[in-house]
């Protein structure tokens, strides 16, 4: 199907919303055009300045007639511009039967992936004119509790190394509305945070959200870990076996941690890796050979009879010969990245320089919003085992 798709992204009153709904209006006088605009949230359609009342401002003095229950336009041609959300895990079903020639989605980053892409689905050629389908979608770079779902925006619209060829995306400043009251705005703007601002004022996409539990400015580097270690242990995190469907698919990842007396931890290595289990097995058991015998292993242990038959598993079967241990955890991932958050902004840990610290700092950012947890898991397990460890290495009960 040869549909034109286009990405509005960038900053708050560029002007996105409504060239959403000039675009959406354009061929509202053929015969048999079908347009739909969609938002997040119902609620998020009917607020003062939304594309509902927008489009009632636009289309109230024409011959489009708005037919409430349906909460569409008609034109005199026949042709409709409706409105729609895709808020529930469910919503999108609710288009099953429609048709459209144009979707637009605005503030897409608040929207699942797979919900969105849907609507492809419902993009239908009129045969009997020349009107193009168009897929049309506009945001803002994702706020903090909006990184995880709106992901997918920037890997498909705006990262230049992943982004689909043929796509067009129109990058939105403020400077490039002219109609807006520009030194009001500025100051209103002024009143939210660094970071918050940066990506509604310039739309800049780069811009790292800010952590709301590490700040990646705590953890210093260091070119190599020092010749002695109290104790150092390689803490597992296993993927869960059972996928979610609507996820992708989780990382296994293993941090190898080491205390100095002084009360340093340095993370000497972060392995992650997606594998079938057989191989995560094998990677595992390198893993151990590598660190050498001296090095305890852990293995977050998860709940229930599955969780004991891996961990005695992996015991009798891969890693016999080593110190190893599961770890039933208690608490949430959050409680458990306490204590480690805590000692990373005392400046208490070290990142031994290696290629996977810039992925780790990415992932423990976002933390608890991003939408991987491994390495933080990994990294926050080990450093409980190292942090209950005296001076000579026997843990303290
Ligand atoms: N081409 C335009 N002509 C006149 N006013 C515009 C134009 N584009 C946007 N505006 C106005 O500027 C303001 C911000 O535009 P909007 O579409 O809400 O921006 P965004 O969705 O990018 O935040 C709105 O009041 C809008 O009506
Ligand atoms: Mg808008």
């Amino acid at each position: 199907m040869n549909c034109r798709e286009a990405f509005y992204g960038g900053a708050a009153g560029g002007g996105k919303s409504d060239a959403l709904l000039m675009a959406a209006l354009q061929y509202v006088d053929i015969p048999g055009y079908n347009a739909i605009l969609i938002r997040d949230s119902y609620q998020n359609l009917n607020k003062p300045e939304a594309l509902v009342p927008r489009s009632h401002e636009w289309l109230q003095p024409t011959d489009a007639a708005w037919i409430g229950e349906k909460k569409l336009w008609r034109f005199p041609s026949g042709a409709t511009l409706s409105f729609g959300y895709l808020d529930g895990p469910y919503d999108h079903f609710n288009y099953q039967s429609a048709e459209f020639q144009f979707v637009g989605i605005d503030e897409c980053v608040a929207i699942r992936e797979h919900q969105a892409l849907y609507m492809f689905s419902r993009l239908r050629r009129v045969k009997a004119h020349k009107v193009p389908i168009r897929y049309r979608t506009a945001s803002n770079p994702p706020q903090r509790l909006q990184a995880e779902r709106g992901d997918w925006v920037k890997t498909r619209y705006v990262n230049p190394k992943t982004r689909r060829q043929g796509i067009v995306f129109i990058s939105a400043r403020i400077d490039d509305n002219p109609y807006l009251d520009k030194d009001e705005y500025v100051y209103s703007l002024n009143k939210l945070d660094p970071i918050t601002r940066q990506q509604l004022l310039l739309g800049d996409w780069d811009v790292n959200i800010k952590g709301r539990m590490f700040d990646r400015s705590w953890f210093k580097l260091a070119k190599e870990a020092p010749s002695v270690f109290t104790q150092t242990v390689r803490y597992w995190d296993l993927a869960a076996t059972e996928e979610d469907p609507e996820k992708e698919p989780a990382y296994t990842a293993g941090c190898r941690m080491g205390k100095t007396t002084d009360g340093l931890y340095y993370i000497t290595s972060m392995m992650r890796f997606r594998h079938a289990p057989r191989q995560v097995e094998a990677l595992v058991r390198q893993a151990a050979d590598l660190d050498k015998k001296g090095v305890w292993i852990w293995m977050e242990q998860e709940p229930g009879s599955s969780g004991v038959n891996t961990i005695d598993h992996y015991r009798r079967n891969v890693l016999p010969e080593f110190v190893f241990k599961g770890d039933k955890v208690t608490g949430n991932k959050i409680e458990r990245a306490s204590p480690f958050a805590s000692q990373a902004e005392a400046g208490n840990v070290v990142l031994v320089e290696g290629h996977w610290n810039e992925q780790f700092l990415e992932e423990i950012e976002l933390f608890p919003d991003g939408k991987f947890k491994d390495q933080t898991d990994a990294a926050s397990g080990a450093f409980e085992k190292l942090a209950n460890v005296g001076v000579i290495g026997i843990r303290i009960v």
